[in-house]
């Protein structure tokens, strides 16, 4: 029997991850290749005519997966009913503004997307928010919308993750897919840690750890670091624009996971309300090695933290303590 729609919203749907992502939802590639879907994309009135294209493209391309299309400037109408939300739209840093005046807009549109959310998403929705500051977006959305479980709001670190598994891949010459567990901890920003130190690589002769076949430890924990921490300002000197395709593909496995599951020794990177584990700050949304379930993700515990670890955890989650705040402020 066929499966009902499930409703995906993404908010920001003219701008560019909008327009790499909803292709790639209306495929499959986010909830499974059996799972029909009813897209709702919500923009700014400014947006609306783009927001119309890209709506009149997805009728165009015909997915047969695609069930529906809702294409509209009003939160109330794009949230009504949805199941899984991904939260991409946000005000830019424009020149001159300083950084408090980025956060200021971004948590007033947070705060009011949240009520929307709490108000008029399907009971159970999973919520991911790409825009930045994504994790403290996150936080604020899940402050003015308490009626939705902390556990059902989260923000994308998995492109940085993927970054880490593709850095580690290029060094070694070996397959992305052959990767896995690199961890990313704390903040979506500069100050985030890849950390490599329980990552693997299946080889012909079983998995082995990353240090031992990099053999490098000065560029794990160096370069490999800045170059995964940096990639999204790198990216923006390249294109003059910031990533989208592998933002957008990023936004669909964390969500394919998140509802399908991690498969069996494998985590992902997820920010997540964090709990203090790892003594990392709580009461932020902290990105986290993480495994999925039946729907629901669980931070991976006991994992050994050395001092240079303990040193960058505490440095990130000192910056979203500083977001957190920050956010507060704007919001007085
Ligand atoms: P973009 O400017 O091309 O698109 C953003 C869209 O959001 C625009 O169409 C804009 O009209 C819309 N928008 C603005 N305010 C809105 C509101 N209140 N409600 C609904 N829509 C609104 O930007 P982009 O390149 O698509 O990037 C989107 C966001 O994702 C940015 O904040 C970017 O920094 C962030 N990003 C995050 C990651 C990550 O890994 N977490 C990666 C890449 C980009
Ligand atoms: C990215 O990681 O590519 C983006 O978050 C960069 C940015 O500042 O938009």
């Amino acid at each position: 029997m066929a499966k009902e729609p499930v409703r995906v919203l993404v908010t920001g749907a003219a701008g560019q991850i909008g327009y790499a992502l909803v292709p790639m939802i209306a495929r499959g590639v986010m909830l499974g290749a059996d799972q029909p879907v009813i897209l709702h994309m919500l923009d700014i009135p400014p947006a609306a005519e783009a927001l119309n294209g890209v709506k009149m493209e997805l009728v165009d391309a015909a997915f047969p997966l695609l069930k529906g299309v809702v294409a509209t400037t009003d939160a109330v109408e794009a949230c009504t009913g949805v199941n899984v939300a991904v939260m991409v739209g946000g005000f830019p840093r424009k020149e001159g503004m300083e950084r408090k005046d980025v956060m200021s807009k971004n948590v007033s549109i947070y705060k009011s997307q949240a009520s929307a959310l709490e108000q008029h998403a399907a009971p159970n929705c999973k919520v991911l928010v790409v825009a930045n500051p994504a994790n403290t977006n996150a936080l604020i959305l899940k402050e003015f919308a308490p009626s939705i479980p902390a556990k059902n709001i989260t923000c994308l670190t998995r492109l940085d993750h993927n970054r880490a598994l593709g850095q580690i891949s290029e060094k070694l010459n070996v397959q992305v897919s052959d990767v896995k567990n690199v961890i990313i901890w704390g903040n979506h920003s500069s100050t985030q840690y890849p950390d490599v130190n329980h990552a693997t690589v299946m080889t012909p002769s079983g998995e082995k750890p990353v240090r031992e076949l990099v053999k490098d430890d000065a560029w794990l924990n160096g370069e490999f670091i800045t170059t995964v921490q940096q990639r999204g300002a790198a990216i923006i000197k390249a294109r003059k624009l910031s990533s989208a395709l592998s933002a957008a593909s990023a936004a669909c496995d964390h969500i394919r996971d998140w509802v399908l599951g991690t498969p069996e020794g494998t985590w992902v990177s997820m920010g997540v309300y964090s709990d203090g584990s790892y003594n990392a700050p709580a009461g932020v949304i902290y990105s986290f090695p993480v495994t999925c379930k039946n729907g629901e993700w669980t931070i991976v515990q006991g994992l050994a933290i050395d001092e240079f670890s303990r040193k960058k955890l505490d440095l990130t989650g000192v910056e979203l303590t500083e977001e957190k705040e920050l956010a507060y402020s704007c919001l007085s």
